[in-house]
């Protein structure tokens, strides 16, 4: 099988200006590898934090001007390329009607797309550099659970052979809101088609929960690591949810170094159970936290002199919300097959507020 390993050639990561991303480009370099980073604008004020970050790690080059939406953007990060880690995704930061400028206009449509037709191109770039041997790809919990998520029992534990799309109502599967789980789910079967197809490259899809962990530059704030930050800086979360909710937390150095080890062992995924396809959410520990209590007690041990902000609990019509968590996770078979290593949660939210204070993002409210 087509493992890889730095002594190959280069490999290249896609959304190096994101939070996995950059820190998927870390990751590579520190196991030895020399990296093309891609980047769809250095002249963004995302794209300069980037740069500015990854200039200061050896054997990085950083690959400008590649979009999702534009055939033929990644041909030259991935000519002479042995390994690609597509991580880059219309989402979070980058999911508004602005930040896609080559998009649609309309935002569902783009977060879909994103996966479909920028997929498409990355999956052109990788033939026709010839040399590709294996692709990783970051897909999302979203593609197991997605919409069937409030149907299951207590404790379930989601795993590779569980899709989204499953037994679920076809008028709410293409609804909008699903764009981003739709996208994740086709974009799958679309890399793991056209790696068969081509014969010369297999791909991985690794499956996500929420992606928290030290932040390595400024850009890379938003979803939950900007919400954790929020709580220890004293304050209301914003987007993606004001509520309080289930945090389902797999920390970005264990992902990263997740999509490391796919890539470097020396087995077929395909027969492997589920596919090739890794669950990345759960230490056997705590799985899933609430927010306004077990998160924010982590915070308070840590940080015990900080005024820690709440969640909303009321709704607009002034009624409670309803929280429930449902699903345990345990990593099982990226532990069992891939020898991934999963850290406590506590560390990964300690080190979220760590760097958010270094880096100038949240200013803690004493008591
Ligand atoms: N965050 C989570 O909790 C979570 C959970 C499960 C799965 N995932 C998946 O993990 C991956 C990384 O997520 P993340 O949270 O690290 O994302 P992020 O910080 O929002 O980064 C997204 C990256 O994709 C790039 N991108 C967006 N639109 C693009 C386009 N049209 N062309 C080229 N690049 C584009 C962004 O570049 P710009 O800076 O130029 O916008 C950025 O580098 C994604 O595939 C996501 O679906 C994330």
């Amino acid at each position: 099988m087509p493992a890889i390993s730095p002594k190959d050639g280069p490999v290249a990561v896609t959304g190096c200006s994101g939070f996995t991303g950059g820190h998927m480009v870390r990751e590579l370099v520190l196991h030895g590898y020399q990296v093309r980073a891609c980047i769809r604008d250095a002249n963004s004020w995302r794209g300069k934090d980037c740069v500015d970050y990854l200039s200061k790690l050896p054997n990085v080059e950083i690959v400008d001007g590649c979009d999702l939406f534009t055939a033929g953007s990644y041909d030259k990060a991935f000519e002479g390329a042995v390994g690609v880690f597509h991580v880059a995704a219309v989402l979070g930061n980058s999911a508004t009607v602005e930040a896609q400028p080559l998009g649609s206009g309309d935002v569902s449509d783009d977060v879909y797309q994103g996966g479909i037709t920028g997929t498409q191109n990355v999956i052109d770039a990788i033939n026709a550099s010839g040399s590709v041997k294996r692709m990783v790809y970051t897909s999302s919990m979203a593609a197991v659970s997605g919409a069937k998520g409030a149907t299951i029992p207590q404790g379930y534990e989601w795993t590779e052979t569980d899709w989204a799309s499953d037994e679920v109502d076809p008028k709410v599967w293409e609804h909008p809101r699903n764009a981003y789980a739709r996208s994740k789910v086709d974009t799958e079967h679309l890399i793991n088609k056209a790696a068969d197809d081509s014969g010369s490259w297999d791909a991985i899809t690794m499956n996500p929960a929420m992606i928290c962990g030290p932040i390595l530059f400024k850009a890379q704030v938003g979803q939950w690591i900007e919400q954790i930050g929020r709580l220890a800086g004293g304050l209301e979360p914003t987007w993606p949810s004001k509520y309080d909710m289930y945090y389902n937390i797999i920390d970005v150095r264990d992902l990263v170094k997740a999509h490391r080890l796919t890539a470097e062992i020396d087995i077929d995924h395909r027969q492997t159970r589920g596919g090739p396809r890794y669950v990345m959410h759960g230490s056997g520990g705590r799985s899933a936290m609430r927010f306004g209590t077990e998160v924010a007690e982590v915070i308070r041990d840590h940080f015990p002199t900080y005024t820690i902000g709440e969640p909303a609990t009321i709704t607009s019509k002034g009624e409670p919300i309803t929280i429930e968590s449902k699903a345990h996770n345990d990593c099982k078979k990226a532990k069992e097959v891939l020898g991934a290593t999963i850290r406590p949660v506590e560390e990964t939210i300690r080190d979220v507020v760590e760097t958010s204070v270094e880096l100038g993002i949240i200013s803690p409210q004493l008591q």
